[in-house]
């Protein structure tokens, strides 16, 4: 049978000699920061991803936004023009670091960095308009309380908008270490969403990437962006 035709969803795994065996080693963001906006398809996807979220989201100058798992802050650098303060928090200090660079070279008043490890010990505090996240959530064991704690720090009617991969079978990565869903099912990732309080969920595809996989030749992944409402 092939590494694709198997259902492994949510099992950390390495592939080892076409074996599939499970690692829960957690990846270590640090060491790829400073190289990490060298990836143009990375580059690309924070933007196919922060257009989507304009397409669903109506991003106004009063806005107060989360970016959950900001790494770099690719996406933040996106929609920071659009709203009025941007809070980018992530577990990873070297992420934060190439992030903080940027902020000071681009002289930017509204976007503040804080460390944040969510499933750890952090607690996420404050009070937001909107929460986004790029493709951060695959990298959490425990969405659902994640998900609750974003509710409940959401403002009356604020949004949500997670992008994510759709299941990718645990190939979308070169090293599967610290991944622990292998893509999203977007039934069941709503009905979480819906469990955790939100309404109004919606999912599209905001988009597609094509890549190298383990055992020679590429395949096209879908990233999709789920919305929600408080
Ligand atoms: C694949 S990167 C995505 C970064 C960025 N959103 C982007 O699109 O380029 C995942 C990010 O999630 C962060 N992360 C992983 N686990 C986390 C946790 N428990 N709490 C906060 N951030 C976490 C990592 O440090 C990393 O920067």
């Amino acid at each position: 049978m092939s590494i694709a035709a198997l259902n492994i969803q949510r099992q950390p795994y390495v592939v080892n000699a076409g074996i599939i065996s499970m690692s829960l080693k957690k990846r270590d963001f640090d060491q790829d920061a400073a190289s990490w906006d060298d990836n143009p398809g990375r580059v690309k996807l924070a933007k196919d991803i922060a257009k989507a979220i304009a397409e669903e989201i109506n991003l106004t100058p009063s806005m107060d936004v989360l970016d959950f798992g900001c790494g770099t802050g690719l996406l933040t650098m996106h929609l920071q023009p659009f709203v009025r303060t941007i809070t980018a928090a992530d577990s990873s200090r070297g992420m934060l670091d190439v992030l903080n660079t940027k902020i000071k070279d681009r002289n930017l008043t509204n976007v503040k960095t804080i460390f944040l490890d969510i499933g750890k010990d952090g607690i996420m505090e404050g009070s937001f308009h909107l929460i986004t996240s790029s493709m951060t959530f695959h990298h959490i064991k425990d969405i659902r309380p994640v998900l609750k704690q974003f509710y409940s720090i959401l403002l009356p009617a604020g949004k949500i908008g997670i992008a994510d991969l759709d299941i990718d079978n645990g190939l979308f990565h070169e090293s599967n270490d610290g991944v622990f869903h292998f893509g999203f099912d977007r039934n069941s990732l709503s009905n979480t969403f819906k469990e955790a309080g939100f309404r109004d969920i919606k999912c599209r595809t905001a988009a597609q990437i094509t890549k190298p996989v383990h055992g020679g030749g590429s395949r096209e992944f879908t990233i999709f962006l789920m919305t929600g409402c408080k």
